[in-house]
């Protein structure tokens, strides 16, 4: 199985790895598919996402999507970062075989439950859609 240079850079040396003790927002989700598990949590100030961190129980793409999606949504506005897409993960991955692009759902699916717990906590409707995992749009 063949990984882009990017993919092994964020895997070996994921970025924003943790957790935030007063996080705003935490968000859980589990891949259907096989089991792994990944959680996020989220700092927003004013709106904007001032920091982010994750932990993942997951294989090595699973990892490398969180790590540089962390990267893309990290002082960003919450809604410039629902629309992260998964396909947009992969890119800025430069690719991720077929077979691994369900990994890069989970990453897409705990920052939009991340956001969805920090709007429960702030009252705000409607919550975003976090979806199932299985709908990888770079699949299509
Ligand atoms: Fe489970 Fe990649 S094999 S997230």
């Amino acid at each position: 199985m063949l990984y882009s240079d990017k993919v092994m850079d964020h895997f070996a040396n994921p970025r924003n790895v943790g957790e935030i003790e007063d996080a705003d927002g935490i968000g859980e989700v589990g891949n259907a598919k096989c089991g792994d598990i990944m959680k996020m949590y989220i700092k927003v100030d004013n709106g904007v996402i001032s920091d982010v961190k994750f932990k993942t129980f997951g294989c090595g793409a699973a990892v490398a999507t969180s790590s540089i999606a962390t990267e893309m949504i990290m002082g960003k506005t919450i809604d410039e970062a629902l629309k992260l897409t998964n396909k947009a993960v992969v890119e800025a991955l430069e690719g991720l075989p077929p077979q691994k692009l369900h990994c890069s759902v989970l990453a897409e699916q705990a920052m939009k439950s991340a956001i969805s717990d920090y709007y429960q906590r702030q009252g705000i409707d409607p919550k975003p859609i976090v979806g199932e995992i299985g709908e990888c749009e770079a699949c299509h």
